[in-house]
């Protein structure tokens, strides 16, 4: 351990003496109701946090005599929460909501409905110790948003990770699954702390091997991963092939109205369930970047999730079924076809013809988590289908885990948008936990960011990140300052002057990455492939459908209905008008809606050409100041983390002038304009 393996769960003594003692008062009794493999995990987990933060052995005790106790446990198993019981009202915590209450005679009571409910309920006390919280007359009542709370990794059996910037894989090594369970049972702590409560362990892109993840070659092993889950409060899903019953069924046909077809996967499911009783579900990437789907059989989405929904039905699974369906072989000269508009097409008509247990995933954006994009117009665009929030913490346009970029802010401005779908106060947060249209299920599922690396993301301060989706999944309503902090104190200790510093780093870094790479909107300037560093033509030729059009005279892609794609025209009004007209569309996504000449006033009042001049000088100085930041505050943090993340940003701060200056040099030679203030360009 070190190094940052702990993360936020690093239980090192509180310093503050008289806090100390407070809470070691409060603690110095314990119950812990119940032992099934989830209560065994909250009643252990308790135990480490106390005699880490406290340096204590709380006594077990479960006897109903007066003094301080803390309890935890379901209420109708025990009398020890009778008085609990008879203040409050426990009615409509539903499985996974908690309260933690103190009461006059010195008690403070961890509960939920259910074990798991219990679990969080000991994460969020833990927490509260952590983050230095009064627990004198505590009333809190947790209840999560959303009800899938879902990871999505995209490892590969040969322990490779697709988009992975933090090593290998934790669940596969060389074709097998892994033996080191103990790191995966510490990774399933990190995760139920902050409420995940499902993950697909699999690559979307589901390859040969990982075909037979659903077959007895792999289970009685993938199972092993799902008990440890379990014990977290984790449903475990795979991520299946679409053309399984062809590629290891025997058959000749993966067509979803063919009788074999829905047998196939029907006696496929059966045997899942018979050694995963709580298996999650499949996660299926179909007819999207060559990976085999209904289209093929002339059979459309709803068909092909509708298949696996009813085999999954009976045993209540779920499919969850990806919306990043998109024409990948477009031809660049061809200006009529519009990627973005390609989700929206495909699903909107089939709203309504989903079962019940299948929810769409879909991308924040319309394109491929590029560092800004609008949000996708199918969420809140379906009213009749269950929505799921896609989002990347895996940072794969976004510095790749060696630049620092916080990306709660970013979240935190998707799931504020307003679709109107229902007039205004329609935000995408309510579209996803299903209270918009009371659909049922819902809620968001991300590309993790994690591997083999030994602090799990390889850039330390990318915790926040995994951390922070987390905690936005649980509760949406958090401020991406307020999870910053919780995060810091958990993971630096309560140093005030670090804690200010490491804050405004995390809250800047976002908006210092923006200013630095593509400019307004318009995504895409990467080298090919690995989609790391500048370059600004890396796709403007390609076959993805990922244009800027820039020339001497302008820049951006015209997705309006007047003149362009018509792609603005996807938004309920007013967002629609919004976007559709260059006045009133928001300057960071100009180049995104709208084709404009190099001297076009943005709303800033600047031109485009001296916004990117402006922008990128002033983001490499931004950058660089990050790195001022992190030293100045070296002393106080332990030696090897600071170590650690120093280099990183160092290398971001270099790293920042490549692109200020790649991007520059293109823009001043396309369009021949200086710079207002005579900066070096070259
Ligand atoms: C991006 C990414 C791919 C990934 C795909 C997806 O295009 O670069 O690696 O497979 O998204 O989300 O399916």
């Amino acid at each position: 351990a070190g190094g940052g393996y702990e993360g936020w769960l690093k239980y090192s003594l509180i310093e503050d003496a008289g806090m100390r003692e407070a809470y070691a008062e409060k603690c110095s009794r314990l119950a812990v109701v119940g032992d099934s493999p989830v209560m065994a995990s909250a009643r252990r987990e308790l135990k480490l946090a106390l005699s880490g933060l406290l340096g204590i052995v709380p006594e077990e005790s479960e006897l109903p005599d007066r003094g301080p106790l803390l309890v935890a446990g379901v209420p109708d198993r025990s009398q020890l929460f009778e008085p609990l019981a008879a203040a409050g009202d426990l009615s409509g915590l539903g499985e996974e909501g908690y309260v933690i209450e103190s009461s006059s005679d010195g008690r403070v009571y961890l509960a939920g409905l259910t074990d798991r409910a219990v679990l969080y309920a000991v994460f969020g006390f833990i927490r509260l110790l952590q983050n230095g919280e009064d627990l004198e007359e505590i009333r809190i009542r947790e209840t999560p948003a959303n009800g899938l709370r879902m990871l999505n990794h995209w490892d590969n059996l040969d322990g490779s990770v697709e988009r992975g910037y933090a090593g290998k894989s934790l669940f596969f090594n060389n074709g097998e699954i892994t033996d080191d369970l103990e790191r995966i049972e510490d990774y399933a702590r990190l995760l139920a702390s902050c409420g995940i409560n499902a993950a697909a362990i699999n690559n979307v892109n589901v390859h040969k091997q990982e075909t037979l993840l659903i077959t007895d070659a792999y289970l009685p092993e993938v199972s092993r991963i799902a008990a440890i889950f379990r014990s977290c409060g984790i449903r475990l899903f795979l991520s299946v092939n679409y053309a399984s019953p062809m590629e290891i069924g025997g058959l000749n046909t993966a067509d979803p109205l063919n009788a074999d077809v829905a047998a196939w996967w029907k006696s496929a499911v059966g045997n899942v369930y018979r050694h995963i009783p709580d298996f999650g579900g499949f996660l299926v990437k179909a007819d999207s970047e060559f990976r085999p789907g209904p289209f093929t059989y002339g059979r459309n989405h709803a068909d092909g999730a509708n298949l696996l929904a009813d085999a999954l039905a009976p045993f209540g699974g779920l499919v969850v079924w990806r919306c990043f369906v998109y024409n990948c072989l477009q031809d660049w000269r061809d200006r009529s076809t519009d990627r973005a508009r390609a989700a929206y097409d495909h699903f909107m008509p089939l709203d309504g013809d989903f079962r019940d247990n299948v929810l769409l995933q879909i991308k924040n954006g319309p394109m491929d988590f590029q560092v800004r994009e609008p949000v996708s117009p199918l969420l809140g665009g379906m009213k009749r289908t269950n929505q799921l929030l896609e989002l990347q913490i895996t940072q794969e346009y976004t510095g790749q885990q060696r630049h620092l970029c916080y990306l709660v802010p970013q979240w935190k401005e998707v799931i504020e948008f307003d679709t109107r779908a229902r007039g205004e106060g329609s935000l995408v947060a309510r579209v996803v936990d299903g209270s918009l249209f009371g659909r049922r299920l819902g809620g968001m599922a991300a590309v993790a960011n994690v591997g083999d690396a030994p602090n799990w993301t390889g850039h330390l301060l990318a915790q926040a990140n995994l951390y922070g989706y987390a905690r936005l999944a649980w509760n949406p309503g958090l401020s991406s300052e307020e999870i910053a902090r919780e995060w810091v104190r958990m993971t630096f200790g309560r140093d005030w002057e670090a804690e200010r510093v490491i804050l405004q780093m995390l809250l800047d870094s976002y908006n210092i990455y923006e200013a630095y790479t593509a400019p307004l909107g318009v995504g895409w300037m990467v080298n090919p492939d690995h989609h790391y560093g500048p370059n600004v033509d890396g796709y403007e030729y390609a076959k993805w459908g990922t244009y800027h059009y820039a020339d001497r005279d302008g820049i951006g892609v015209d997705r309006t209905v007047a003149t362009g794609t018509g792609f603005a025209g996807q938004y309920h009004s007013p967002n629609s008008e919004r976007y559709e007209s260059r006045e009133s569309c928001p300057d960071e996504l100009l180049l995104f809606f709208h084709h404009v000449p190099y001297k076009h006033r943005l709303n800033s009042g600047k031109t485009v050409i001296q916004h990117i001049y402006d922008s990128r000088f002033e983001g490499a100085e931004r950058a660089a100041e990050l790195l001022t930041l992190w030293e100045s505050i070296g002393e106080r943090i332990d030696e090897e983390l600071y170590g650690q993340v120093r280099q990183r940003l160092l290398h971001q701060r270099e790293h920042a002038c490549e692109w200020r200056d790649i991007l520059n040099t293109y823009f001043y030679r396309k369009s021949g304009i200086a710079d207002e203030h005579g900066r070096m360009i070259y």
